[in-house]
């Protein structure tokens, strides 16, 4: 079986980004990369998008990714584009960074067939108590590491409760 993942923020250059990244390091660590399945036949793949328009086509953000390489060691690979209505079928789990993404996403779906797919990112949190992860971009070198520090723990979390 495969479980696919999409990571949603505001702009899908700093905070989405990372998470689908750093989700995907966890997964090379842990042997499920490569199309290789876990020992129930689980696959994991990620994506990430941004609910906004404002920076589709372009790389991660500078600072994310010195934040990345800096903390984590891995470098950030990526093209924003935005959320789209057909995401709700193309996935099985969509990961809000905030709850601002966590409303525009659900607005999208009127009907509210897909709400059980929508949760926050802090909810997989397991040694940070914040609820949402703070959006970055206005603020300095600490609030990036803040970010990766917060998607190390989520994504740990989320890894446990697929597999
Ligand atoms: P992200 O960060 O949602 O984590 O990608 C932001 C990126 C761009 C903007 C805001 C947040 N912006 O206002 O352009």
């Amino acid at each position: 079986m495969t479980y696919k993942l999409l990571f949603v923020c505001l702009g899908n250059i700093c905070r989405s980004p990372s998470a689908e990244n750093i989700m995907n390091h966890l997964i090379d660590q842990s042997g499920l990369g490569d199309g290789c399945a876990d020992a129930k036949g689980v696959r994991i793949i990620c994506d990430s998008a941004g609910t906004s328009s404002y920076h589709i086509g372009s790389p991660p953000d500078r600072r994310m990714s010195a934040a990345a390489v800096s903390k984590l060691g891995i470098k950030l690979r990526g093209q924003a584009r935005q959320f789209q209505k057909s995401d709700f079928q193309e996935f099985d789990l969509i990961l809000a960074m905030d709850r601002d993404n966590y409303e525009n996403i659900l607005s999208v779906d009127r009907s509210g067939q897909y709400h059980h797919k929508v949760r926050l990112m802090c909810d997989f949190c397991s040694r940070h108590t914040l609820k949402e992860v703070p959006d970055p971009y206005y603020g300095g070198t600490e609030g990036f590491n803040q970010v990766i520090d917060l998607l190390i723990d989520a994504c740990e979390g989320l890894l446990k409760h697929i597999s």
